[in-house]
């Protein structure tokens, strides 16, 4: 009788669903920027204003040891797989929108675990994760309702996106906008970011509360082209930089957004049973108006300026709240985190490279994460002009069994060891100092070396290079990288498909 009773017990206690009865499911709110930089929030010291960023974060945890992926659509992938790109084949870039692929279709993703433990699904804005097909788009991949665009980018008010098509000989401009898998024609001249915004309200509003809610926002913002109302930028006249100052007027309307969208939260009364994740896809692109100071390097490279993070979760149910994290956590870790918190089991995911990182980031316990896998691109090159070409060797070398020409780069507890040309190689100055001969950010970069190693928790902007003095340090990480190679799909990349063209009426999407 008693040994039943223990039994019973001990079945309530492990059983998710039983368990969760008692407290209901949290809603979660996933709140993507695009291309937001390190110096581009107000917490970091920058000169644009962010209130509503500062405020959720100072009253949640702030996650200052957090990593991204490099660019869009594998920052992306890996927060809908809770996997590295190399176990994609996505390693490589992103995708373009005439390219034929997408998120392999056998990859299970983040919102089709939530629908099956009964949440309401829904996403707006940017997928970019692929959309040849009808089989990729948001709606056949676990969202119950989708509106936003499918690919990288395009005009913030009309919608459009100018694109060459490779084998066609010509440069096609068409609408990217959809209400589920509908074309949406009626949004021309509604500015990106308050159309999102307005877009993930009328979803909060009209929820059902008995239900748990998942709602990713991607917002367009704040990625090129710089395009801002103007009345964003009444604060931002002291800006020089006519770039910097357009940028500043997106982020101050983003920032906007963030606050709309948490105040209709708490309206409607789901704020204090929600968990409200923020972060970046990727560093900032100081091409087009973002920042990274005092980070190396910038979008697209493997330098911290490219990949660490601005990142914070602000939830009512956090434990200790008012922190900031310096445990390591990834993107990745968000699949796990997320699933964690609905009780759910990783039900015919593949593998994951994420950690639930649920009691680190509540609680402040250590992170279960020791190592991270930046990425292994055998393929890589500048995809912008990058001031500093690279001076490195190109012969091929290996140095314990990993082939150091390769664009590859991973971390281990404080350890950070980059192989190949990491991409633009600079410290790129802080906004308002004019130029790369002044002040802290000027320091010209010695010649690259196809190995390097830096101590990333005592130099953080990357300007010590320690390989020769720890080459025990440097073995092990070649190791880890060649193992980590050995588990990787070949990279996935196919050629332009000239079907994609909508031709000079339609609208960029499913072709195939
Ligand atoms: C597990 O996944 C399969 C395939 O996606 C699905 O049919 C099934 O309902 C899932 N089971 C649970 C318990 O969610
Ligand atoms: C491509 O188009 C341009 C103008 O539309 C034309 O001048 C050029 O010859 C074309 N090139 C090829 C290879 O067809
Ligand atoms: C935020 O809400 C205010 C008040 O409704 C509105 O005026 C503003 O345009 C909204 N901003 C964005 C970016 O949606
Ligand atoms: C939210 O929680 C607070 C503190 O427990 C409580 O005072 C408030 O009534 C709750 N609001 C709702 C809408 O449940
Ligand atoms: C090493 O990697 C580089 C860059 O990907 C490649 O060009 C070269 O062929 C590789 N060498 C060998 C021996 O595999
Ligand atoms: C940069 O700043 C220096 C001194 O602060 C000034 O002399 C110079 O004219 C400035 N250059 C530009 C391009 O603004």
């Amino acid at each position: 009788m008693w040994a039943l009773w223990v039994l019973t017990v001990a079945l309530v206690l492990r059983s998710p669903t039983l368990g969760a009865a008692a407290a209901p499911r949290p809603n979660v709110v996933l709140i993507l920027a695009d291309d937001f930089g390190w110096y581009d929030v107000g917490y970091h010291g920058s000169e644009i204003r962010t209130p509503n960023l500062d405020r959720l974060s100072a009253a949640g945890v702030r996650l200052e040891n957090y990593y991204v992926q490099p660019v869009c659509s594998p920052s992306r992938n890996q927060l809908m797989t809770g996997r590295y790109q190399i176990h994609t084949g996505m390693q490589h870039q992103i995708i373009w929108p005439c390219q034929p692929y997408c998120v392999p279709l056998d990859e299970k993703l983040l919102p089709q675990m939530m629908g099956e433990v009964g949440y309401a699904t829904h996403m707006v804005g940017k997928w970019h994760l692929g959309m040849y097909r009808k089989d990729c788009l948001p709606t056949r991949r676990g969202f119950h309702s989708y509106f936003g665009y499918l690919t990288g980018g395009e005009d913030y008010n009309t919608h459009m996106l100018c694109c060459p098509i490779a084998g066609l000989n010509l440069t096609r401009c068409a609408l990217d906008l959809r209400d589920g898998e509908e074309v949406a024609t009626a949004y021309n001249g509604v500015y990106s970011t308050q159309l999102f915004s307005d877009k993930a309200i009328s979803i909060i509003r009209t929820h059902n509360p008995q239900q748990p809610l998942f709602l990713y926002v991607a917002l367009q913002a704040v990625h090129s082209p710089l395009q801002v109302p103007k009345r964003y930028l009444t604060p931002y006249s002291f800006i020089k930089d006519p770039h910097r100052r357009l940028y500043a007027g997106m982020v101050s309307a983003m920032d906007e957004a963030v606050g709309n969208i948490t105040l209709a939260l708490k309206q409607s009364n789901l704020w204090n049973n929600t968990v409200l994740v923020f972060s970046t896809d990727n560093g900032g692109q100081t091409l087009s108006g973002g920042s990274n100071w005092p980070l190396r390097g910038r979008k697209a490279s493997l330098w911290e300026g490219g990949v660490r993070g601005v990142g914070f979760v602000s939830s009512p149910l956090l434990k200790k709240p008012g922190r900031v994290s310096k445990e390591l956590i990834h993107i990745s870790d968000w699949l796990p985190t997320i699933v964690g918190l609905t009780g759910g089991k990783y039900n015919g995911t593949k593998p994951l490279d994420g950690f639930d990182v649920w009691d680190t980031i509540s609680k402040g316990l250590a992170s279960p994460r020791l190592e991270l896998l930046h990425n292994i691109d055998p393929l890589f090159v500048d995809m912008g002009p990058c001031p500093s070409a690279p001076s490195l060797s190109t012969s091929p070398w290996s140095r314990s069994g990993f082939n150091v020409s390769i664009h590859a780069a991973i971390r281990s507890s404080n350890w950070k060891l980059l192989t190949g040309y990491p991409g633009c190689n600079r410290w790129f100055p802080r906004p308002g100092l004019n130029s790369s001969s002044e002040g802290p950010g000027a320091v010209e970069a010695e010649p690259l070396k196809p190995v390097m190693l830096f101590d990333v928790e005592k130099d953080p902007e990357e300007r010590k290079e320690v390989s020769a003095q720890f080459p025990a340090v440097v073995d092990y990480l070649l190791s880890r990288l060649q193992q980590h190679q050995k588990s990787a799909l070949p990279v996935h990349y196919p050629d332009d498909d000239p079907r994609c063209d909508p031709g000079p009426t339609g609208a960029w999407g499913p072709w195939a």
